[in-house]
């Protein structure tokens, strides 16, 4: 008993030994104190959730994507070209936060709590030319902020709850240089009612601050009401800038192609909508646009002109829709197409799709596939070539100089599984890179 008592009481002077000189310690060393909490601040907010590093084209990228991050960590590369810290919590961006990443290119801090940045919080990017701050908490931004990334080209500011008052004209001014084409484009204000849904882009700065402000804030207002526009706004779609500009607008649930699709998107996925119909010059704005992505939409019918100036389009997914054949000239403007996905569509074998088949025919280097009759009963199950072919057969007579003398029956269908190999698919940290080859 005695003992025990002996032994509790050693412990209990031992622990408050240890407190005691924890306490001096800490006293003594303030940054020491930091050190640790900062350590176990880490711990407490990226549990077992590392953040991915990798290379892709030779430049150094941080996958730190949805971990939940309040802040910036200090032991990150410090050669990192590419930044992804999309959807964590971030609030606030502090002072010389980012100031040890020299060559970093590109920060992308979209889908977080961003209420504040300080004005010195972007100080050393020097070599920063993208900057995505869209679907955060911001209200107010000084240019200011601004003036350490002397090479930003590109800056998404969107789906903010900007307040368009005093207090941003000067980010406003730097916005509308006509130089600054790229910059903050889209962002629009909340706040005042009177400016609500304008575009900071075109509001008029020099009245944010003036005296006619406070006695007629009406006078501020664009006077044309273009911007009130009933048209869907792409900024409800996410948006991803590497390693292609891509706009994500899958399962939402829309009714036609978006409006105000920013005009330099690569890939556009707008698959599992309710886009019934294309109208005439639908993607007219995108011409940069390369991979379309129309796949399980309900599409019935497509304008002749809806694919006018896609001449760079080169992967077309309309499969899973309810088209029965294209109506001529659908196909004419798509000078680079590659790929055209056809599957699940109840293509009805008659004259009408002749025009379809032989664009293919006469497009061989377009791999395609899914061209199968669905209807009518009698050719249901059959590849379109092979209606086409019978077509012919049945009535000799009508026999067209480009009849194809030697149909493979399944020749199309092989092509494209050797194409399909030919496509590597390399997912990389859940970037899937398709190198078409
Ligand atoms: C040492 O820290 C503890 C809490 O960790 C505190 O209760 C105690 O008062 C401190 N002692 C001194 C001397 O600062
Ligand atoms: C095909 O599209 C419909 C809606 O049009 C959808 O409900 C279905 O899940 C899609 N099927 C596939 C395999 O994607």
């Amino acid at each position: 008993m005695q003992v025990v008592t002996v032994m509790i009481l050693l412990l209990l002077c031992k622990v408050s030994d240890f407190k005691k000189t924890r306490n001096r310690s800490l006293r003594n060393n303030e940054r020491d104190r930091t050190l640790r909490k900062s350590s176990s601040t880490v711990k407490r907010n990226a549990p077992g959730l590392p953040c991915d590093t990798y290379t892709y084209l030779h430049e150094k990228y941080l996958d730190c994507q949805e971990r939940k991050l309040i802040f910036v960590s200090a032991d990150w590369p410090d050669d990192l070209k590419h930044m992804l810290l999309a959807r964590n919590r971030i609030r606030k961006l502090k002072n010389n936060m980012f100031a040890r990443y020299k060559v970093l290119k590109s920060l992308d801090l979209q889908q977080n709590d961003i209420s504040k940045i300080e004005s010195q919080a972007f100080f050393g990017l020097h070599k920063l030319t993208t900057l995505l701050l869209q679907h955060n908490q911001l209200k107010s931004l000084s240019e200011e902020v601004f003036i350490y990334m002397p090479m930003l080209n590109y800056l998404r500011l969107y789906d903010n709850p900007w307040h368009c008052n005093c207090e941003l004209e000067t980010l406003v001014t730097m916005l509308q240089i006509p130089a600054n084409r790229n910059l903050g484009n889209y962002a629009k204000c909340v706040h005042p009612i009177e400016l609500k849904n304008q575009k900071l882009k075109q509001i008029k700065a020099d009245q944010l601050c003036g005296e006619e402000e406070r006695q007629d804030p009406q006078s501020i207002r664009k006077e044309k009401p273009e911007a009130m526009k009933p048209e869907f706004d792409s900024s409800l779609c996410h948006m991803y800038v590497f390693p292609v500009p891509t706009l994500n607008c899958k399962r939402k649930d829309l009714k036609k192609v978006p409006g105000n699709i920013p005009p330099d998107i690569i890939k556009l996925d707008l698959s599992n909508n309710k886009i019934r119909q294309l109208r005439a010059k639908e993607f007219e704005d995108v011409s940069e646009l390369k991979i379309l992505n129309l796949n399980s939409n309900g599409l019935a019918y497509i304008d002749p002109a809806a694919f006018s100036g896609l001449s760079n389009l080169e992967e077309l997914d309309l499969s899973n829709n309810s088209l029965q054949n294209f109506d001529y000239g659908v196909l004419e403007d798509l000078y680079f197409l590659k790929i055209l996905w056809l599957r699940e569509n109840p293509w009805r074998c008659d004259y009408n799709i002749h025009y379809l088949f032989y664009w293919l025919k006469h497009h061989y280097n377009v791999h395609y596939n899914g061209l199968e009759c669905k209807m009518p009963e009698e050719y249901k199950g059959w590849s379109v070539g092979k209606y086409v072919r019978s077509y012919y057969e049945e009535c000799p007579k009508d026999k067209l100089p480009i009849y194809p003398e030697n149909f493979d029956l399944d020749k199309d269908d092989e092509e494209w599984e050797r194409h399909k190999e030919s496509v590597q698919t390399v997912k990389k940290h859940g970037v899937i890179v398709t190198v078409i080859g």
